[in-house]
């Protein structure tokens, strides 16, 4: 089943081909003008210009081809020599009903779908999260499902920050703190099964640590070689890092349970760990690795480069494995295990360069073909100042805090809704729930991802506008439309379309696939998110022209209801790729 737009490409294309005219100009898309046309193709200007002829004649020849096609009730020419293409109401009438059985909703099946990695989230142990990785988890989550849904398959990958000079720092703060804790004793153990630490612990003592290493040279020593003793194998700490591990884990999924975040794998830089020794050999056998003031690096710099791009370091003058040590140790175990076709970052913008020297050095070492590795990069969310968000105080705020924030703010506005009455406390805790989530996550997909935006709950609550809560109000709108439909005994049925408002609908779940096609190749879920806003007004602009319930005649309830099904599936399965669910009533 295809969408209008490949199907009159198919069309328009035979009619260049039969005028002489290369058939891949005759691309067709979605008309700039509504008013004037459903579907618009430019192929003629780029002929005449090759061929060096006119623009507006070779048009004619081809409109000459198109007039009498069933597809159209009129073919036109405008301006230079743009083909306007505008449907008969027979084909409209078919593809809605198409749409309307279909349940994909009209979304196409990859015909060559592949293994696809998609590595999120990126939460550390002991760090709480902030606002980075809301992004990073919100922007990934919607990539993976979006992948998933075209066909691929999809790995969703946490890569558990759980390995690094971090791991030293809270080795040594719980050290300083516990001196005498049998995890501190370099022995064989046994080591208790119960952590020495909470997470309000961990909370507490890694930004003590963190600051104090900045200050301090020695301690910071110290915690390098707690590091190092770590990844070489001591048992003691390697009994208390996974404790650090488990605590954190438990609390970090309930934040992303929350959010509807789930990963498949929870893979942490460590899984890595066991290849590096075989790496490393294996760099220097391929004669990569290059001495470096104690330390052994990989240059990746390259002529033409237009800044200059420092070396990966692999082994620091400790021994320790880096970051990137750690992420080129997980495309090859990534190669091993999974075998992706393409494996996406989804990581701040401003760790560009640390990608950059990795997939070099991947591609270099033959851990991966060139191209498939992404790093599908962010910008930030500021505060008003225009800076990175931060809270009053001054301090990095917390995903948790945030999630609050925004609950208090939903429960707000449904009670100036009226409907702190109307629902049970558990439905209406629910619902302030899925419009907090909605709220947080639109204002992230609607922008483009690279685009920084600024954090503004009021906006992002608001239940007008390009925002999550109208959507969701626009949804349980036609909710609850449906279930008075099914009071009145109304049922859907086949749908025609006949009214203006009647053909924009159409057209506009037609769109789905095009969208989804669009937001796959460029990775950017703010097209789905699009989508869903101009489904929503179209609906509204259709539902105030085109009565539903109390339609007459009688016998237009029917189709008009199968509209309101068939657009209320889809806005479910585009809020969905987005990650957000739409409750029942609000
Ligand atoms: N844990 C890292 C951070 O908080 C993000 C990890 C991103 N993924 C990766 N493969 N490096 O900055």
């Amino acid at each position: 089943m295809s969408d209008l737009k490949r199907r009159l490409t198919g069309v328009v294309s035979a009619a260049f081909a039969t005028c002489g005219l290369p058939p891949e100009l005759g691309r067709v898309t979605v008309s700039d003008r509504p008013d004037l046309a459903d579907f618009q193709c430019n192929g003629a200007l780029a002929a005449a210009k090759a061929a060096r002829a006119n623009p507006r004649a070779l048009a004619e020849q081809v409109v000459a081809q198109l007039v009498d096609d069933p597809h159209f009730s009129r073919v036109e020419i405008a301006g230079p020599g743009f083909i306007n293409l505008t449907l008969n109401l027979d084909v409209l009438t078919e593809r809605a009903r198409q749409l309307a059985q279909d349940e994909r909703c009209g979304a196409e099946v990859l015909a060559q779908p592949r293994r696809v990695v998609v590595d999120y989230g990126g939460p550390n142990v002991a760090k709480p999260m902030h606002v980075g990785h809301l992004r990073a988890s919100i922007i990934g989550e919607s990539i993976k499902r979006l992948f998933r849904f075209r066909g691929d398959q999809v790995w969703g990958d946490a890569h558990f920050g759980d390995w690094g000079f971090q791991m030293g720092l809270l080795i040594l703060a719980v050290g300083d703190e516990q001196p005498q804790s049998p995890f501190m004793q370099d022995t064989d153990g046994p080591f208790p099964d119960e952590s020495p630490v909470s997470l309000a612990d961990l909370e507490r003592l890694y930004p003590m640590a963190a600051s104090r290493a900045k200050t301090d040279p020695d301690y910071r020593d110290r915690a390098r070689r707690a590091t190092a003793e770590l990844q070489n194998g001591r048992k003691g700490y390697r009994a208390l890092w996974k404790h650090f591990v488990d605590v954190s884990r438990m609390a970090l999924e309930r934040e992303f349970n929350a959010l509807d975040i789930r990963f498949d794998l929870w893979n942490g830089e460590s899984d890595a760990d066991p290849l590096i020794p075989e790496m490393v050999s294996e760099l220097d056998a391929r004669g990569l690795l290059v001495a470096d003031q104690g330390a052994r690096i990989i240059r990746v710099a390259r002529d033409g480069d237009k800044r200059e791009l420092p070396p990966l370091l692999v082994v620091s003058s400790e021994g320790s494995a880096m970051y990137g040590t750690t992420d080129l140790a997980t495309i090859l175990d990534r190669r091993r295990k999974i075998d992706p076709d393409l494996v996406l970052y989804v990581v701040d913008q401003r760790q560009a360069d640390h990608f950059e020297q990795v997939f070099r050095a991947a591609v270099m070492a033959e851990y991966a073909p060139q191209g498939s590795l992404e790093h599908i990069g962010f910008g930030t969310m500021n505060g008003a100042d225009g800076k990175p968000f931060k809270t009053r105080e001054g301090g990095v705020l917390k995903l948790h805090d945030l999630i609050e924030m925004a609950r208090d703010k939903a429960r707000a506005r449904l009670h100036e809704a009226g409907l702190g009455a109307e629902l049970s406390p558990a439905e209406f805790e629910e619902t302030a729930h899925r419009v907090a989530v909605a709220a947080l996550k639109f204002a992230d997909l609607g922008n483009f991802r690279g685009t920084s935006y600024v954090f503004d709950l009021d906006r992002f609550m608001s239940f007008e506008g390009k925002t999550g809560p109208y959507l969701l109000y626009q949804s349980v709108r036609i909710k609850s439309l449906l279930r008075k439909g099914a009071e009145q005994g109304v049922t859907a049925a086949e749908i025609t379309v006949a009214e203006p408002a009647e053909r924009e609908l159409a057209l506009a779940l037609d769109a789905f696939e095009t969208a989804l096609a669009e937001a796959y190749a460029k990775r950017a879920p703010n097209i789905i998110a699009e989508h869903a806003y101009r489904l929503a007004q179209t609906f509204s602009k259709f539902y105030a022209a085109c009565p539903i319930l109390v339609a007459e005649p009688v016998s237009l309830r029917p189709s008009r209801l199968a509209f309101a099904t068939a657009t209320l599936a889809q806005m479910e399965t585009t809020l969905r790729l987005l990650g957000i669910e739409t409750p029942d009533r609000m």
